[in-house]
């Protein structure tokens, strides 16, 4: 499949500028580092998922989706980013979010959950272990009330997500060759796969020999 012929909704400031950190590099002691600013991806203060959102809605968009159902943990940074992306489409959204007993609510309303409100997101809290189930339920009812919703699983870690970070790879690409320099190593932080998936299939394709590392953002208990 070529990446160019995938349905996608233009959501994110791209491309994102690399910037040189010359007193890191200095401190380190080693190689130059640069940094690919995806901080500014933009859609509620930026970050990676904005790129990944840019496949994903542009799916929903051409399936005529009017509903977008997601979930994560209470804060996430997923669920306002996606928020924000389903909101600019005109597009409704449920958010099922963790927390620790179902139907819960804080005393005060703050941080990405205010966010989650103040963006219009329909919001249903649920003890982890239902999550799944939870999601799976909203999806049934949401089509039972005659809607059309489209399910993105957590951090948008599907094929069509991680085609986010295969176009960040060839975005990388085409500035290294325009900056002159050529990078040894992407280093990236890694948690649902996603991201890491789209850079290693995006070095493939370009042949680069750039090699990409994940540094895990969490931990199990295994
Ligand atoms: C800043 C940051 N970078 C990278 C990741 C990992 O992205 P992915 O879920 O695609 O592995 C996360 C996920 O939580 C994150 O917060």
């Amino acid at each position: 499949m070529r990446l160019g012929s995938l349905p996608r909704a233009r959501l994110a400031n791209l491309p994102t500028p690399i910037q040189e950190m010359p007193n890191l590099s200095k401190k380190l002691g080693g190689p130059r580092i640069w940094v690919k600013r995806d901080d500014l991806t933009g859609l509620a203060f930026g970050g990676n998922k904005a790129r990944k959102l840019e496949y994903l809605m542009g799916d929903a968009v051409a399936k005529k989706a009017d509903v977008i159902v997601t979930g994560a943990g209470f804060h996430s940074n997923w669920c306002t980013q996606t928020a924000a992306a389903a909101r600019k489409l005109g597009l409704d959204i449920v958010l099922v979010k963790n927390g620790p007993r179902d139907g819960w609510e804080p005393a005060e309303w703050d941080g990405n959950h205010l966010l989650h409100e103040l963006m219009g997101a329909e919001i249903k809290v649920v003890r982890p272990e239902k999550f799944k189930a939870a999601l799976d339920a909203e999806m049934d009812a949401q089509r039972e009330a005659g809607r059309n919703p489209y399910f993105i699983p957590v951090g948008g870690s599907v094929p069509l997500g991680a085609a986010g970070y295969v176009n960040a790879m060839l975005e990388t690409f085409n500035q290294s060759s325009e900056m002159g320099v050529d990078f040894d190593y992407v280093v990236h932080g890694t948690g649902s796969g996603g991201t890491q998936a789209g850079l290693v299939m995006g070095a493939r394709a370009l042949n680069s020999g750039t090699k990409v590392v994940g540094a895990a953002v969490g931990w199990t208990s295994k």
